[in-house]
């Protein structure tokens, strides 16, 4: 075991342990945010450094501070080791960096996008990023390339998180897309424009962290804070068959894997329960989904208001005035 201090909260953890990990078992005030580590997915993290932390103490045995700011998702603990999250200016100021090289190519088209409001870039973005851009040269773009009939591929949105590459490697049974060129080419690309046409393959539009990889089949549908999400599932033969159902109105406008806390999907779902079961008929409707307050989705959705219980104005007793009380 290591013990590990972030932001001046202890906790021991098993040796082996990331220093994200670390964070995310002391809780969210404490946990970097992420946008290309998915901790269902192995090998993932170390490409957008939106993570980086400062180490202000190595170990016990070697307390010199490491000498740059490291990236948790791919840092190990070390025993007596200590780090700076939100409590390190150095990070914050890094951080503020590393928002601004992933929007010096990412369109501002938000209005617009599928993905505002619930898109990681969005909210980082707004919690750790800058209010003002230094840049005015035009962003890169791409061409438009059809990657298949459910889903769409936006290119010019992708911040090469390699999330999407990592699914298609390790859930689907015939990877056909990847990362195609370097540096700023870069680009997610399929093979020959082939389709990507597995069981597996809509995972990819759950693991984007942008709008890069959006659902066909909702596209420009609705907002998705005017959608209610139920938690429902059904029998599957092919996957866990746990599914929230997006709704407007009756109409089911699409379907998802369930998020955990850190808007990583708990277990991937296959493409028949997202593409082709979209009647509530379909579904054992288990409720609707617990949606954070602060989210932007929990808008207009009353079910977790307590109402403030009735009080009479005879039920109110003055308080008993003490000696030196003014009136
Ligand atoms: S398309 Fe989305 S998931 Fe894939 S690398 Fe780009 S941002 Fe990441
Ligand atoms: S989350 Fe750690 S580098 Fe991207």
């Amino acid at each position: 075991m290591a013990k590990v201090t972030i932001d001046g909260r202890s906790i021991e953890v098993p040796d082996g342990t990331t220093i994200l990990q670390a964070a995310r078992m002391i809780g969210p005030e404490v946990a970097p945010p992420t946008m290309c580590f998915y901790s269902k997915l192995k090998t993932s993290g170390g490409y957008c450094r939106t993570c980086l932390v400062e180490v202000t103490k190595g170990s016990e045995k070697d307390p010199r501070p490491m000498p740059k700011l490291v990236a948790s998702c791919r840092t190990t603990v070390m025993d007596g080791m200590e780090v700076g999250n939100n409590s390190s200016p150095k990070v914050k100021e890094a951080r503020k960096g590393v928002v601004e090289f992933l929007l010096l190519n990412h369109p501002l088209d938000c209005p617009i996008c599928d993905q505002a409001g619930e898109c990681h870039l969005q909210d980082l973005s707004y919690e750790h990023g800058s209010s003002k851009t230094r840049t005015d040269f035009e962003r890169r773009t791409y061409n438009k390339i059809n990657i298949g009939e459910k889903i769409q591929l936006h290119m010019t949105r992708c911040i090469l998180c390699y999330r999407c590459v990592k699914v298609a490697n390790q859930i689907t049974d015939g990877r056909v897309h990847g990362v195609m060129n370097r540096g700023d080419h870069s680009e997610i690309s399929t093979y020959v424009e082939q389709a990507i046409d597995n069981d597996f393959s809509g995972n990819v539009i759950d693991v984007c962290p942008v709008g890069a990889l959006t659902d066909k089949t909702f596209r420009f549908k609705s907002r998705v804070w005017f959608t209610k999400p139920m938690l429902a599932n059904r029998a599957c033969d092919k996957c866990c068959g746990k599914v929230n159902l997006w709704y407007k109105g009756e109409e089911v406008l699409r379907v998802t894997g369930r998020k955990d806390q850190w808007g990583e999907v708990e277990e991937f779902i296959c493409n028949t329960c997202r593409f082709d079961k979209k009647n509530t008929s379909d579904w054992t409707i288990e409720g609707p989904t617990p949606v954070d307050r602060h989210s932007v989705i929990s808008a207009n959705h009353y079910e977790v208001l307590t109402k403030p219980s009735v009080i009479h104005l005879n039920d109110i007793k003055p308080l008993p005035l003490k000696e030196g009380d003014k009136i």
